[in-house]
């Protein structure tokens, strides 16, 4: 069977664990769009992988590239008619954008957040940042609160490019909000706004690749994350996180993509958060969506794909889930130091 192959030959050339299955997704994504951005997005396959994809699909005839399109071709259609293969949908809530969040309750954060976040710093390759939409780091104090993980509670930021933190602080709802941030630009700008807001939110410089400081160690309630995506560099965050916990009942926010972690790095990370000590109590596909950063042309991924261009700043393809995680025992995570390059593995896509 030859969509198998195709799998097989990806999974050869990148590394990258691929099912035939996987390749179903990104023809039924090819059948619901010619952009090569929603195409991405919709296969819900690491990047590299739908690249590699299409250039197969292409080679067979059954699409083709043409002015910047990625277009279905005729013996393609038939194809996907014989094999049963659909356009993939989405049918997302147009209202809560697939949350099932009601966002009108934050109004007033909502603005004084895009006031102050105006000015905040550009997203940096060097830290693999890329932040998520204003709207979405709003969207997760909702469900902070709703969780019961924001009033009251003290919260851990693990690297906050997001400014989740000055989010959760405006609220003025916590006890106690920290940030932890390696880039300076964003430690004063976190500083400044507090200043500025008057605001009860402290930050400090940490590199994530060293362990926590110990007057961090189970003090928190709640920490919220949003990790690069190496299986190292998640378990480093992921890690930091659970050992800033006070213990059972305490809970944790994390990011996940689908572009950058195959399901098979997925079943590696939910393992490791079970082992820690945590269930998953929630998980919200393309809760997070990202604004694009200024060096999509030198990611990882540009070079593969098979036509180019350069998405616009609000034109969102880049989505990740969130996961909520609490622990149901003692945290078992370990404090250790992580060495060398935690950004990298074969499935990344934007570093
Ligand atoms: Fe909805």
């Amino acid at each position: 069977m030859e969509l198998r192959k195709i799998a097989k030959r990806v999974e050869e050339k990148h590394g990258i664990p691929l099912t035939e299955r996987d390749v179903v997704r990104v023809f039924s994504a090819a059948l619901a769009s010619a952009d090569i951005w929603r195409i991405v997005d919709l296969a819900e396959i690491p990047v590299l992988g739908t690249c590699e994809v299409l250039e197969a699909l292409a080679e067979q005839g059954w699409v083709e590239f043409k002015n910047g399109r990625v277009i279905v071709t005729e013996t393609g259609r038939d194809l996907a008619v014989q094999l049963g293969i659909g356009a993939a949908q989405e049918f997302r809530c147009p209202r809560c954008r697939g949350r099932g969040l009601e966002l009108s309750p934050f109004h007033k954060l909502s603005q004084k957040f895009h006031e102050l976040a105006k000015d905040r710093p550009e997203a940096s390759q060097e830290f693999d940042q890329g932040y998520v939409t204003e709207e979405t780091t709003v969207a997760r104090i909702a469900l902070l609160y709703a969780r019961g993980d924001l009033v009251g509670k003290e919260i851990l930021v693990l690297g906050d490019d997001d400014l989740v933190s000055l989010a959760a602080a405006l609220t003025r709802l916590p006890r106690r909000v920290v940030a932890l941030d390696v880039d300076q630009r964003i430690i004063q700008f976190l500083e400044d706004a507090a200043r500025g807001e008057n605001l009860n939110l402290e930050v400090y410089h940490h590199d994530l690749r060293e362990p926590l400081p110990s007057e961090l160690l189970k003090r928190f309630d709640t920490f919220v994350c949003d990790p690069t995506e190496s299986f190292r560099g998640y378990l480093a965050f992921a890690q930091r996180g659970i050992s800033a916990l006070r213990g059972p009942g305490c809970a944790g926010y994390l990011g996940l993509t689908r572009l950058e972690a195959s399901l098979r790095k997925w079943q590696k990370i939910e393992l490791a958060l079970l082992e820690a000590g945590a269930v998953i109590t929630d998980l919200f596909p393309n809760f997070h969506e990202y604004v694009n950063w200024p060096y999509i042309e030198t990611m990882r991924a540009w070079p593969h794909l098979p036509v180019k261009r350069v998405p616009g700043k609000f034109e969102p393809w880049y989505r990740s889930a969130l996961i909520r995680i609490e622990l149901v025992e003692e945290g078992k995570a370990e404090n250790v130091r992580y060495s060398g390059d935690i950004f990298t593995d074969e499935e990344a896509a934007t570093t």
